[in-house]
């Protein structure tokens, strides 16, 4: 598979040459003209390390927290005052580890954050079922956050218990969602554990129906290579099945597909830090999206904070696109969402979509993967399938690869994919 993964790149870059990541960076970046841009912040602290868990992460200390959000805002104020002006973006993402975590402080680094931008569509906060009480609600409500997204994995026992997380209390944080209102609630869930039926996931997905969610996520479980998981990952034509399963029953339910992984029950709650054109990352690991080029800050916090201190960005990596592996991201990542507008490529590229990809979108159709509506290309349920194993493959062969280099390396050399 890595052999079709990296030939298709081959193929619709139209080059043999990598993709090449190097340690350098600008200190200016190029984002003050994009459309569409999304912002991210990290916070890699959790209360518990969870031995499946890809991201990059420490322990909780109150001491570390604190100081890695001084830090935080300084990056915030570096990139922003860059700006002639207050630029439009379109939402603000809190991903980690746990941002729930540092709650107390989130108005603080939204306020940094509003200094230079004005957010067009919400801001979103990752959970933890422990953090979902209503007093931290309240704080996160009263920092003007208006979607949260916990991380359920499963309501069964067993389930939880083979990722090693424990119980929660879901009456608890279900009375809590009622009493404090967001747009969006989304709870993320994680299928394709051993034994797993498809009885399991609805039983899932109409309790979070039930408990205060409006939006679900189900993610496969991946097996990332440098993690500690002792999970044992289900075979593909099961796995296959089960999502085959979920869609058709989310479906058959009435519930919304708004990208791959996600379903709702209304049709306004959306969650997702990915589906934008441009994004700016701020904190350690988080990456940004401009139209030259892409950047992955340092896994260190150590370091991290250093290059902040020396009013340098915190960039390892940076990989300057060609216009062919531009398109390659944009494709990727809006097929990630089953549409693909090409009116909106060409606003993007200035070039139509047929005259870059006219064969393979025939292609895609040809192979029942893509149908056209009203000019619109969207994914087949098939399509969904292969989008889902090439994007798996793609998350082992390439993510896997980078974020395993990351968390031993500040500063990688040369990092090629
Ligand atoms: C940053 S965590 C969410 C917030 C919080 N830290 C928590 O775990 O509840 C992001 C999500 O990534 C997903 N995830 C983590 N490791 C995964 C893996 N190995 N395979 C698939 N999904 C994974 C989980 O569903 C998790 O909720
Ligand atoms: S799954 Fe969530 S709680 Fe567990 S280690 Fe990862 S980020 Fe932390």
């Amino acid at each position: 598979m890595k052999l079709i993964t990296t030939l298709t790149g081959m193929w619709l870059t139209r080059t043999v040459r990598p993709f090449t990541f190097k340690s350098e960076y600008d200190s200016v970046l190029s984002f003050e003209d994009c459309e569409n841009l999304g912002l991210y912040v990290h916070i890699p602290f959790c209360k518990t390390i969870c031995a499946f868990c890809p991201y990059c992460k420490e322990i909780f200390t109150q001491d570390k927290c604190d100081s890695y959000i001084d830090h935080l805002i300084k990056e915030i104020h570096m990139a922003g005052s860059q700006l002639t002006q207050k630029k439009q973006v379109t939402s603000l993402y809190f991903g980690g580890g746990t941002p729930a975590l540092a709650s107390n402080r989130l108005s603080e680094i939204i306020a940094a954050i509003e200094e230079h931008f004005i957010i067009l569509e919400g801001i979103g906060v990752e959970l933890h079922p422990e953090n979902a009480d209503e007093q931290t609600l309240r704080t996160l409500r009263n920092a003007g956050v208006t979607k949260i997204c916990i991380g359920i994995q499963s309501f069964g026992k067993k389930f939880l218990s083979v990722l090693g997380r424990d119980d929660f209390d879901l009456k608890k944080m279900s009375e809590a969602l009622k009493k404090v209102r967001f747009e969006t609630v989304s709870m993320d869930f994680i299928f394709a554990l051993p034994n797993q039926t498809i009885d399991d996931l609805t039983s899932d997905i109409e309790t979070a129906f039930s408990s205060g969610a409006n939006h679900i996520a189900i993610y496969p479980f991946i097996d990332f290579t440098f993690t500690d998981s002792a999970v044992q990952p289900m075979a593909k034509k099961e796995k296959r099945k089960l999502l085959d399963d979920i869609t058709l029953y989310c479906q058959a339910k009435g519930y919304t597909r708004d990208s791959i992984w996600t379903f709702s029950n209304d049709i306004n709650a959306k969650y997702s830090s990915m589906t934008r054109d441009n994004f700016l990352g701020f904190g350690c690991s988080a990456t940004t999206l401009l139209k030259d080029q892409f950047k992955i800050n340092t896994f260190s916090i150590e370091e991290y904070q250093k290059r902040i201190q020396e009013n340098q960005p915190p960039t390892s990596l940076t990989l300057r696109f060609t216009q062919r592996q531009r398109m390659l991201y944009f494709l990727f990542w809006t097929a990630y969402s089953t549409k693909v507008d090409p009116e909106r490529f060409e606003t993007f590229f200035g070039v139509p979509l047929k005259k870059m990809y006219g064969f393979e979108c025939w292609l895609a159709k040809k192979l029942g993967f893509m149908t056209e509506e009203s000019g619109m290309l969207h994914m087949t349920l098939k399509g969904a399938f292969y989008y889902h194993y090439y994007e798996s493959y793609y998350t082992l062969s390439y993510i896997d690869r980078m974020w395993g280099i990351m968390r031993k390396e500040a500063f990688p050399d040369i990092v090629k994919l």
